[in-house]
């Protein structure tokens, strides 16, 4: 099977490795460098489970190694932490040999890939994601971010890491609620780049989240071969990077007016989001009935709420819309949207008008 990815971006090219126990290639990595120092940046929850784990294979490096626990949750993507934790390791020494390992879900991965981009101007960083939302996604492609009291992820820089780590084993302590909410990211490839892929999670999907782990490798496997592809176009996201933004223009809304808490997880977000999305390019006309009905009915299947009135029965809409015209995607103040043309095909659609929007809320 499949367990090595390459992310081929000339001279920032990286690889990435999905297998159990694939945490032990580490030391081998870090074998044929010369770091001078490691800061291991993590959150409570994952340092609890699995850092005895890294711990035992960076002490076969001999590398001077700090550990940096930070609080878990979305909350902790803020200004807040990023100038405790720069502080922090300016304080205990830092040189341009040092290495930052993010050890955690893609709050972990965004906030230190963020961090390594500006400590004494971009030291180099390993991902080491432990959730599937990570794996698939956040720690593949270089997006690095905090959120800022205006939105999502608008304070942040492209900067790609060295290594991205994927050891199934670490995935096993996932609460199913989080499985899930990686699970939209993963299924969101299919909806805009694989109808093979699609058609292969409508049959396997609870396989997946019963923890199958050869059909976790294989999707996680073929998810980050479909994200490196469009990164290697697109590393900046000037057009087709954009399309793996489906369903996050709607997502991005309601976390923001949830204020990112637990009310509802990025991904729950996404596959909310890919709902609304879907029924946006049916309206407009771009996919059939049939289709729509496919994507709304497999994320129904799968646990996901995708009718945000079931979240709150009232939202304040003067405040979704002010969210959504604070979205990246947006020019000279025209919205923008991901849309599908059919399952396995997604497009940006520039300048839609607001009642667009309307419509589906
Ligand atoms: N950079 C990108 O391209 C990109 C892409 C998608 C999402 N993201 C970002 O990723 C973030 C969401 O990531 P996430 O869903 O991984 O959230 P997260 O990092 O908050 O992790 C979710 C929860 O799971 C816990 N956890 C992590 N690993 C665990 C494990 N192995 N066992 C048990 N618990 C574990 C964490 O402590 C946390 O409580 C959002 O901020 C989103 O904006 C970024």
């Amino acid at each position: 099977m499949k367990n090595k990815i390459s992310v081929a971006l000339n001279e920032r090219s990286y690889e990435i490795v999905i297998a159990p126990n694939s945490i032990e290639y580490l030391a081998e990595f870090l074998g044929q460098k010369n770091y001078s120092k490691i800061f291991v940046i993590t959150d409570e929850n994952v340092a609890g489970l699995h850092l005895p784990k890294l711990r035992e294979v960076l002490e076969k490096t001999k590398i001077n190694t700090e550990v940096i626990t930070t609080k878990a949750g979305e909350q902790t993507k803020s200004f807040a932490s990023l100038a405790k934790i720069c502080e922090e390791i300016l304080a205990k020494g830092i040189d341009r040999k040092s290495l930052i390992v993010a050890f955690g879900g893609g709050v972990i991965g965004d906030l230190s890939g963020f961090i390594a981009s500006i400590l004494l101007r971009g030291i180099d960083f390993v991902q080491v994601p432990t959730t599937l939302l990570a794996a698939v996604d956040s720690s593949v492609g270089g997006k690095t971010a905090i959120n800022s009291e205006s939105g999502k992820n608008l304070i942040g820089s492209f900067y790609q890491p060295q290594l991205v780590l994927c050891d199934l084993n670490f995935l096993k302590t996932l609460p199913t609620r989080e499985l899930k909410s990686g699970y939209a990211e993963v299924v969101k490839y299919g909806f805009i780049f694989d109808e093979n892929f699609f058609e292969f999670l409508e049959k396997n999907y609870a396989k997946i989240f019963a923890f199958d782990v050869e059909i976790l490798q294989k999707i996680i496997a073929r998810s980050c071969e479909i994200k490196a592809e469009i990164v290697g176009r697109d590393e900046k996201e000037n057009g087709e990077r954009a399309l793996l933004n489906f369903g996050h223009t709607f997502g991005h809304i309601f976390e923001t007016e949830t204020k990112y808490s637990s009310e509802i997880l990025h991904g729950e977000a996404v596959a909310l989001g890919m709902a609304m999305a879907a029924k946006m390019s049916r309206n407009f006309l771009m996919i059939s009935e049939n289709d729509c009905v496919r994507i709304q009915s497999h994320l129904d299947n799968c646990g996901f709420v995708t009718d945000y009135k079931k979240i709150r029965s009232s939202w304040n809409e003067e405040n979704l819309i002010s969210h959504l015209y604070k979205d990246k995607k947006n020019e000279g103040g025209n919205l923008t949207f991901i849309l599908l043309k059919k399952i396995g095909a997604a497009v940006i659609k520039k300048s839609v008008e607001l009642d667009e929007f309307k419509k589906i809320l």
